[in-house]
């Protein structure tokens, strides 16, 4: 799909229940707009069990769906897109691995986490994915296309 690649591929990424409680949201979006990226979109979310299920279809038959299922509904997320060249792949980076203890410091998950089932943040691990996450968690209307906003004084 056009528009979607290069400088304005996007990526999905939230921040979970526990970071959201650990008070984390600050540093993760500092990290996102230092490294250079443009905020498209960013809401506070109660995800119900059914957007949660959606979104991690493919892992529906995963020994530890329900749990994860579980994790991500016991508090709000703070959801956010953000655009730029190469943010999904380098998205993943800033994040660290999946399971925190894999993690290089100086990663989010490197830095600020121990556990698989408490990794803080999530972030889409494909350009398709991505379309698909943006679109089951945000409207098109929530979306910010950058055009027409004040910001050409910026060089
Ligand atoms: S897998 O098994 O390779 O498909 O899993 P992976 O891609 O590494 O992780 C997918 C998401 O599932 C979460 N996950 C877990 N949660 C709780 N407990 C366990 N054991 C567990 N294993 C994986 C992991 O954090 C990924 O969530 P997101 O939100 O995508 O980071």
């Amino acid at each position: 799909q056009s528009g979607w690649t290069g400088v304005n591929e996007c990526t999905f990424i939230a921040v979970k229940p526990d970071g959201v409680q650990r008070k984390m949201v600050g540093e993760i979006v500092r990290r996102f707009e230092k490294k250079g990226f443009k905020l498209v979109g960013l809401k506070l979310v109660q995800a119900s069990e059914d957007l949660l299920r959606d979104h991690y279809w493919s892992l529906r038959s995963k020994p530890f769906f329900s749990k994860l299922i579980t994790y991500m509904s016991s508090g709000p997320v703070v959801a956010m897109v953000w655009r730029g060249l190469d943010v999904v792949k380098t998205a993943r980076k800033m994040l660290g691995e999946t399971n925190p203890a894999d993690s290089l410091p100086g990663t989010i998950r490197g830095n600020y986490c121990v556990e698989m089932g408490r990794n803080v943040i999530h972030g889409s691990d494909s350009v398709e994915s991505a379309q698909k996450e943006i679109s089951l968690w945000f409207h098109q209307s929530e979306l910010n296309r950058w055009e027409d906003c004040g910001s050409q004084w910026i060089y």
